[in-house]
This record gives C-alpha cells, structure tokens and sequence, in this order.
C-alpha cells in the first residue's frame, strides 16, 4: 500500500498502512498447504482459510497458528462462515473434487464448474474488489468459467496455470545438467495438463540456449531423447505423485505462494498463469497458461515468446482442447 505522502498536519502516516489479506476458499490438502507457504514465506499479514467443513478448518486453522512463533507475524484465521474472508486482497480458491488414481483432470471439469458457479458469486459478494486466483481443477476450464461468472476484469481472475508445470520442468532441468535449478529458465505453456508443451527453444541455462547446452558440468547435452523423458515426467508428474499419497499438496502450495507475492507486492514477475488470451499468436478467448505480468494489478499483460513450428501447433492444440471443454460445459 502507497503511504500519504502529504498527510494532513498531525496525521500519523503509518496510518496509510494497511494489513494485506489472502484468503483460501478450500481447506483441504492444496489449501492448508499453501495457508503454510504463504505463512512460512511471510507473504501476508492475514491468512483467513474458508471451508464448509467447519470442524476441519477451525482445526488447520489451529494447527498453523501453533507454529506463529516460528513465522513471521501473521494472524491466521478458520471458518465456515464466508464473511471471514471480507477486505482480502486476494482470494485463492483451492475448493473441488481432487483427481483419484489415474483420472484426467479435464474428467473433473463438470463437477467443479458446476461448484465455481456455486460458490464465486458467494465469494464476490464479500470481496468485489479482490484480485482472484483459481487453483481448483481442471484449472484453465475453471478459470474460463469463472471468468465469465464473476464479469470481473480478466486481469483480476486469473489461474495458477503452468507455474507448477514450469517448476517441475526447471528442476528437471536442473536435475539433468547439475545446474541450479534458478538458473534453469523455461516454460510449459498451454493447458494444466495432458497437453501443456514445454518451450525448449526459448529455454536457457545461465543465459546460454538450453538446445545448445554443452552438458560438460554434467549428463552431456540434453539430446531429443532427454528431453522428450522430461517432457514425459512432466506432465505425468501429478498421476505419480496421486498414485503414491493421494493427492500433490506441496510444489503446488509453494507455486500459489509465488503468484500471491507477486500480487502483493506489485513486482510485475513474469509467470506462466493462465489467464484469457486475446489474440496470442492468433489464439483468442481460452483461458491456458503463456507468460504474464503478474503485479498489483493482477495480469497487466502477455509475454510472446518466439516460437518454434510445432510449439505454436502444441499451444494451439491446447487451447482447441480447452476451448472444447468449456463449450460443451455451456460457457
Ligand atoms: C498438480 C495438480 C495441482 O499438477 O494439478 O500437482
């Protein structure tokens, strides 16, 4: 928040300061996990966690605020009462049915839309005025719909999109060359799912063409077949990771813990959220994850990156899946 800088005489100006708020709607694994990012990492100075299930998110509630002392200073707040979230700044919705074993998550796409429609207009009633991220699966579907729902702004209602795939892929990456995993830049783009592509030609290590990487640290070059089995584990990640505990939690949290703090303090990062393109590439009215200006404002822009041939086809193969969905959803 801007402080006065001209504060009426005798004004106290720390007065213009003001607590930023997040709220989650949802406080089941995905949920609860990114209330701890967020409180771990000292992203806001309210976390307000919401869910029908009264008993279960007054208890996560507790649970975090037990370990305050070892947070930055936070207050953290369960309830089962919608008004809690009032005057957030950002509204996370986790809410939804999770993938079961080997399910798709466009097989989810009826259900949880059918739940967006539900409960948006509940969450807008109390936060108008709130920038929203969608995490909920199958989450371009969802934030299409929501989109629609809300009449907000498509800069304010956007989703967490391909900042998790992306952070699967750079660690990959990473894994592969021996290199910091920060020094690692590349995308998936497209759907939060089976047909997200990752961008290799515009991808680099240190700075240098990753499709010219030398590879002398580690692995050798990152030859097609290499790649293609990073790609593979990328966008089987989740399905692994379901088959063994159930659900993913974590890199998930730590990603919508990444988007918040680029709203919150207006950094105008560039992440892979998906959000309502307008002509990328040709590519119009589908929600799907690209590079985006992510700040205060919320999604202020775009990002075209140069393509190759048949990453254009993967994106544009995406996007027609995606927009398939929603149709036959009604939206
Ligand atoms: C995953 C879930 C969040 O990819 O879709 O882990």
């Amino acid at each position: 928040p801007e402080i006065d800088k001209n504060p009426a005489p005798g004004a106290d100006p720390l007065s213009a300061l003001r607590r930023t708020k997040v709220s989650i709607v949802g406080a089941g694994a995905v949920g609860s996990t990114m209330a701890y990012a967020l409180l771990m990492r000292g992203v806001a100075r309210d976390v307000t966690l919401f869910d029908i299930d009264k008993a279960k998110v007054e208890a996560e509630a507790l649970d975090l605020a037990h370990g305050i002392q070892f947070m930055k200073q936070a207050e953290i707040v369960g309830s089962d009462d919608v008004q809690a979230i009032a005057g957030s700044d950002v509204v996370l919705v986790t809410a939804g049915a999770k993938q079961k074993p080997g399910q798709s998550r466009l097989e989810l796409a009826e259900s949880t839309t059918n739940l967006t429609k539900k409960i948006l207009p509940q969450l807008l009633d109390v936060c108008p005025d709130a920038t929203y991220v969608m995490v909920t699966n199958p989450v371009d579907v969802v934030t299409y719909a929501a989109v629609k729902i809300s009449g907000l702004p498509a800069s304010r209602i956007f989703g967490s999109g391909t900042v998790l795939d992306s952070s699967r892929l750079r660690y990959l990456v990473s894994q592969h060359t021996g290199i910091a995993v920060q020094n690692v830049h590349a995308y998936m783009v497209g759907e939060h799912g089976d047909s997200e592509i990752p961008l290799w030609s515009s991808a680099t290590i240190g700075g240098a063409p990753l499709l010219e990487w030398d590879g002398l640290d580690a692995n050798g070059p990152l030859s097609d077949e290499a790649r293609a089995a990073i790609a593979y584990e990328v966008v089987n990640s989740a399905y692994r990771i379901i088959a063994g505990k159930g659900a993913t939690n974590y890199a998930v949290a730590a990603a919508g813990s990444r988007i918040v703090e680029a709203l919150l303090q207006d950094q105008h990062a560039v992440l892979p959220v998906s959000s309502l393109l307008h002509g990328y590439y040709g590519i119009d009215d589908v929600c799907l994850s690209v590079p985006a200006v992510v700040g205060k404002a919320g999604v202020s822009r775009h990002i075209e990156l140069p393509l190759s041939a048949a990453e254009l086809r993967g994106l544009q193969n995406s996007a027609d899946r995606l927009r398939s969905v929603v149709r036959t959803l009604g939206f």
